[in-house]
């Protein structure tokens, strides 16, 4: 078993098997080997090596949905939106999590331990004139972070397309099946995950969002 595969947490309950790999301690082993990793590793999509870019006529019209707390997912949103034109809804938490590190990574694993997900500032947007729903966030704990999980918990996406995209330092963990078993109706494409995207070599964000960006495109 992996240390990615340890983190996993199903739906939003974590078990006793896996409090372990979700202790602090746990967290940190995973983000220590991302950050020795993060000279050897490139940006590492997981996707393949179309290159299609989304351009032309017929394109898909997308929503594309994010939570971010640090800044890195909303860079991504941020790209996302100046490459397809997209109308983009942000996810806001009313509650306000603490800005120290070590107190965050607490609060957002004792949420998913006890299934208490945040409550959002707006509910989600009517969803019924999109093609494509883009849905980011940070990895949290090696899988979806809770403020997505409250969107997703609200939102129907009744056989509308989407797509998951995240941001991590290193162990995306169960990430992308989470998302898939959370959004509820819908046909779950292929994601796109970006290791410190702000932190990757020039042009290559931009390179991974337009292969995955030109293969949705096309589905
Ligand atoms: C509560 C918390 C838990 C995290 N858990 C993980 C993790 O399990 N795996 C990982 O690679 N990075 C983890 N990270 C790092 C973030 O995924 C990463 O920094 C992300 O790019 C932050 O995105 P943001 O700037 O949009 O918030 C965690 C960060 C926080 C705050």
């Amino acid at each position: 078993m992996t240390k990615k595969d340890k983190g996993t947490v199903m739906s939003n309950k974590i078990t006793d098997a896996n409090k372990d790999s979700l202790s602090r301690r746990g967290l940190l082993k995973v983000l220590a080997a991302g950050m020795l990793a993060a000279a050897a590793i490139p940006l590492i999509p997981h996707l393949g090596s179309t290159q299609a870019t989304a351009t032309g006529t017929g394109r898909k019209k997308m929503l594309i949905v994010y939570y971010s707390f640090s800044g890195n997912t909303k860079y991504i949103a941020e790209k996302i939106r100046e490459k397809t034109g997209g109308d983009v809804f942000e996810i806001e938490t009313v509650k306000t999590y603490p800005a120290v590190y070590s107190a965050l990574t607490e609060e957002a694993k004792r949420e998913l331990q006890t299934g208490d997900l945040p409550a959002l500032k707006k509910n989600p947007p009517d969803m019924s004139s999109y093609d494509l729903i883009l849905v980011g966030g940070p990895v949290w704990w090696y899988t979806v972070p809770t403020p997505v999980m409250s969107f997703l918990r609200k939102a129907d996406f009744a056989g509308k397309k989407a797509s998951a995209f995240c941001t991590h330092e290193g162990g995306i963990g169960k990430y992308f099946p989470h998302f898939k078993e959370q959004a509820k109706n819908a046909v779950v494409l292929e994601g796109l995950d970006l290791y410190k995207p702000r932190q990757a070599g020039k042009g290559e964000v931009d390179k991974a969002l337009d292969a995955w960006l030109g293969k949705l495109q096309n589905k």
